[in-house]
């Protein structure tokens, strides 16, 4: 039995890091896990500027703890009034390294996301031509369909079309949740490829609906069926690079989760590599971590991989039920229980 693996240094590729306190308390978590991350645009407001955008990474630059090479990677919020000429300019600076596409709300600050993808043709044209991947909530908003179907419904009525119209803009399909999307992805051409985050590999929506509502494992797109677990959990440990690491680790303090309508989001930054790294521990693919983790999203990112590497070891790990944040707390992913393996510093 492997005990202890080591690994080049993985990344994120999906964060949100928030702003101003809740950014300090949050950072040094996934600085701690991660050399790099891609940081999610919903801010409020969003960042849709290139100057917008080099003003956040300065601030998540000076919330790092002293000693901490960690490097954010910015991406763009797409409205249905963006300019392709200023997203090609921030991609170019290097003040964006991808556009984040959110329907129109879909989820958390997402009021000024995408109408309809016509109005962003002109945008998307230009991203292909110049390279700049195109990351993708992918889930329909239409009131008629159910919340467990709007990531397929998404496949369907939207990104069938837009894989067939730009068939060389870089796609990253987002926090896949159903069998539906692994398998569009891997059968999509090799400018395809899907994050995948811990809580859809560890659990179903029974985890969050039987015995008693879980507000702490709410997060959109909303966890599915068994089937749907077990597909992801193939799909991510099966070697292919169309899979990467992202968390879409999502604070929200604990008064806002724990309440009548409760916010959208799990925090799992803390013990990201650990709750991992028990899943393909559970799948016999341990062996295939790093790629995963640390080698299939720079590959589509066209990014070095890292210098260095991490190590995790087979030790209990206890998971507190919750971080002091922000004058207030957060309730980490896993809160409560002891994982099998640790992130050795
Ligand atoms: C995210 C957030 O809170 O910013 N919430 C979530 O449930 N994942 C937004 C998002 O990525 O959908
Ligand atoms: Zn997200």
């Amino acid at each position: 039995m492997t005990d202890r693996i080591t690994i080049r240094r993985p990344d994120d590729w999906h964060v949100h890091l928030r702003d101003e306190e809740m950014m300090a308390a949050v950072v040094p978590f996934t600085a701690r896990q991660f050399r790099r991350a891609i940081v999610m645009p919903n801010l409020k407001p969003p960042v849709t500027t290139p100057e917008q955008a080099v003003a956040y990474k300065a601030r998540i630059m000076a919330a790092l703890p002293a000693d901490s090479d960690f490097e954010p990677l910015i991406t763009c919020y797409l409205t249905d009034s963006a300019d392709p000429d200023e997203i090609e300019r921030g991609f170019k600076s290097g003040a964006f390294t991808a556009v984040k596409l959110y329907p129109a709300n879909a989820t958390t600050n997402s009021a000024h996301g995408v109408t309809d993808i016509a109005n962003v043709m002109g945008v998307l044209e230009r991203m292909q031509k110049i390279g700049m991947p195109f990351l993708i909530h992918g889930e329909v908003t239409d009131h008629d369909v159910d919340v467990f179907d709007r990531e397929a419904v998404f496949i369907e009525r939207t990104m069938t079309k837009l894989v067939r119209d730009l068939p060389d803009l870089r796609v990253v399909f987002e926090h896949i949740t159903t069998k539906d999307a692994a398998e569009f992805v891997e059968s999509a051409g090799p400018n395809v490829a899907a994050t995948i985050t811990p809580q859809h590999l560890h659990i179903s929506r029974n985890a969050m609906l039987v015995g008693g509502i879980r507000p702490h494992l709410y997060c959109l797109p909303i966890v599915k069926r068994e089937e749907h677990r077990l597909a992801l959990r193939k799909a991510a440990t099966s070697g292919s690079p169309k899979f990467f690491l992202g968390t879409d680790t999502a604070p929200h303090a604990i008064e806002t989760k724990e309440t009548s309508c409760g916010c959208a989001g799990i925090f799992n930054a803390p013990y990201a590599m650990e709750s991992y790294a028990q899943v393909f521990d559970e799948e016999g693919a341990l062996d295939r971590l790093e790629a995963f983790a640390s080698l299939n999203g720079p590959a589509f990112y066209r990014l070095p991989v890292n210098e260095g590497t991490i190590t995790l070891e087979r030790a209990p790990t206890a998971v507190p039920d919750t971080i002091p944040a922000a004058g207030s707390a957060l309730v980490p992913f896993h809160a409560g229980e002891t994982l099998p393996w640790r992130l050795v510093d």
